[in-house]
């Protein structure tokens, strides 16, 4: 891909997640921001895994998929889960296990709690489809992540 198309695309500002799963009694997990809201009845979400992750077959075969939205204090834990080895990922990050057995960054701003319903092929990736099934938040600023630069809100939103 260009990367002048990919400077226009990083011009669209996201928040930030940690989408985790468990497949055959391993934890998984990876930065992403493709993370949207679909539909709220049913409640529906989505986001898409290049197909040449790593994880890409753990995500797509699990039964489903969490998501813990990052909070401007977490920056640092959206480097560590989008590289080096798995196991490392992990490794002192405080987590808590849902009754799903996935796993969800604790301090998260917000997580959603997803069973996998569909996986659309789209090019290069696959965009998986989940309901949400359990979900909670907190009220703290969000991580953003724009012109491929992590940041935070310099200004109060306005109501
Ligand atoms: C801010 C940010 C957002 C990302 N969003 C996505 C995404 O939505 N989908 C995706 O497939 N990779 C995304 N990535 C890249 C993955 O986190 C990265 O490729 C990770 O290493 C994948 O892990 P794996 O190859 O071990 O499966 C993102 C990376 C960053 C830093």
């Amino acid at each position: 891909m260009s990367r002048d198309y990919r400077n226009a695309l990083s011009c669209f500002a996201t928040g930030v997640t940690v989408v985790t799963t468990v497949h055959e009694q391993v934890d998984w997990g990876m930065t992403c921001n493709s993370f949207a809201s679909v539909s709220l009845e049913p409640r529906m979400v989505l986001w898409s895994i290049r197909k040449n992750a790593n994880s890409h077959s753990a995500f797509t075969t699990a039964r489903g998929y969490t998501v813990s939205v990052l909070s401007s204090m977490q920056a640092p834990l959206a480097g560590k889960f989008a590289t080096g080895d798995l196991s490392e990922r992990f490794a002192g990050v405080d987590m808590h296990r849902l009754d799903s057995g996935r796993l969800k960054l604790n301090q998260a701003l917000a997580w959603f709690d997803c069973q996998l319903m569909q996986v659309v092929p789209a090019g290069d990736h696959d965009i998986l489809l989940g309901e949400v099934k359990d979900f909670g938040w907190t009220e703290q600023p969000p991580l953003l992540f724009a012109q491929s630069k992590f940041g935070q809100m310099t200004t109060a939103l306005v109501d």
